[in-house]
């Protein structure tokens, strides 16, 4: 049977689901996107997501085509019609087609889709195993909170990692570690000071993150924010990624050198517990 996935207003096929070439998500990547974890039929921290896109669609004036409670209200009906149990609810919204053009077009409906993908996050290999991790230069725009569709710089930084056989990049501007191609970075000291990069401009604010931050804090780790650099990940006690669509999971190599001994941490392992207890209990 074929997924069904939501294309303004309608529940379709994927393979009918369709929109113009001139929308100017295509064009310009005039649009911004989501991405929500489904756990047993529910979607994961999607609260959080969703104050994450109306502040992303905020921020480059974007009218939202539905209220936050619709959306949600979407979402969830998508999950039944594809009876999705463990995977992901993407969504997505652009300033609508219009004749091409660059300022904003005067009278134009946004474009909302959603689509589902079947994952297993809670039993990935990786979450034991632990992934190799490939630095690059971020070549990022300045405004890498904003949650926006224009992700070629990632798409070049993943495809690095790839080859270099990695499953994740760093992105590296003026010497620190801004945040993974598509999840955020976090070290342990070797006197256990979780470290993660402060919110800014620089990152986009990991829903993730800040979750996992506030249940690190609430167990009395000590966390500091701010830029770290490779040698001290290199030096850490343990790394490791954070995102919707992995959770937690362990970095045991940075460009070919081990971290942490080359073996997947025991807080990396508790932190991805507690937050996988966490997105079972508050998943609605
Ligand atoms: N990416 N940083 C970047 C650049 C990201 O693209 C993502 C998420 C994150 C982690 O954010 P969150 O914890 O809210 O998922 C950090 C999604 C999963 C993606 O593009 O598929």
């Amino acid at each position: 049977m074929s997924r069904i996935a939501y294309v303004n207003g309608s529940f379709v096929p994927l393979e009918e689901a369709k929109v113009s070439i001139l929308d100017r998500g295509f064009l310009f990547a005039d649009g911004i996107y989501e991405v929500s974890a489904v756990l047993g039929g529910k979607l994961v921290d999607n609260d959080s997501h969703l104050l994450r896109l109306q502040r992303s669609v905020g921020e480059i004036a974007l009218p939202l085509p539905e209220t936050l409670d619709r959306i949600k209200a979407i979402q969830k009906e998508l999950i039944a019609r594809n009876n999705l149990v463990d995977g992901l609810v993407y969504l997505q919204v652009t300033r609508g087609a219009a004749e091409r053009d660059f300022p904003f077009p005067k009278e134009v409906t946004p474009t909302l889709v959603m689509f589902t993908t079947v994952k297993d996050i809670i039993n990935a290999p990786a979450a034991k195993t632990g992934i190799a991790v490939k630095t690059v230069p971020d070549i990022r725009w300045e405004r890498r909170d904003i949650k926006s569709v224009a992700l070629l710089a990632q798409v070049l930084a993943k495809q690095a990692a790839a080859e270099a056989g990695c499953q994740e990049a760093w992105m590296i501007e003026d010497g620190a570690v801004t945040e993974g191609g598509s999840s955020s970075a976090f070290i342990l000291t070797q006197d256990d000071v979780l470290v993660t990069r402060q919110n800014s401009n620089a990152i986009l604010p990991g829903c993730t993150r800040k979750a996992v931050i506030a249940l690190a804090a609430e167990r009395q780790l000590r966390i500091e924010e701010r830029p770290f650099t490779v040698a001290e990940a290199l030096a850490a006690k343990e790394a490791f990624i954070t995102s919707a669509s992995s959770f937690v999971q362990p970095v045991v190599r940075i460009d070919g050198q081990a971290v942490g001994g080359g073996k997947p941490g025991p807080v990396a392992a508790r932190l991805r517990e507690i937050y996988v207890e966490f997105a079972r209990a508050t998943a609605d």
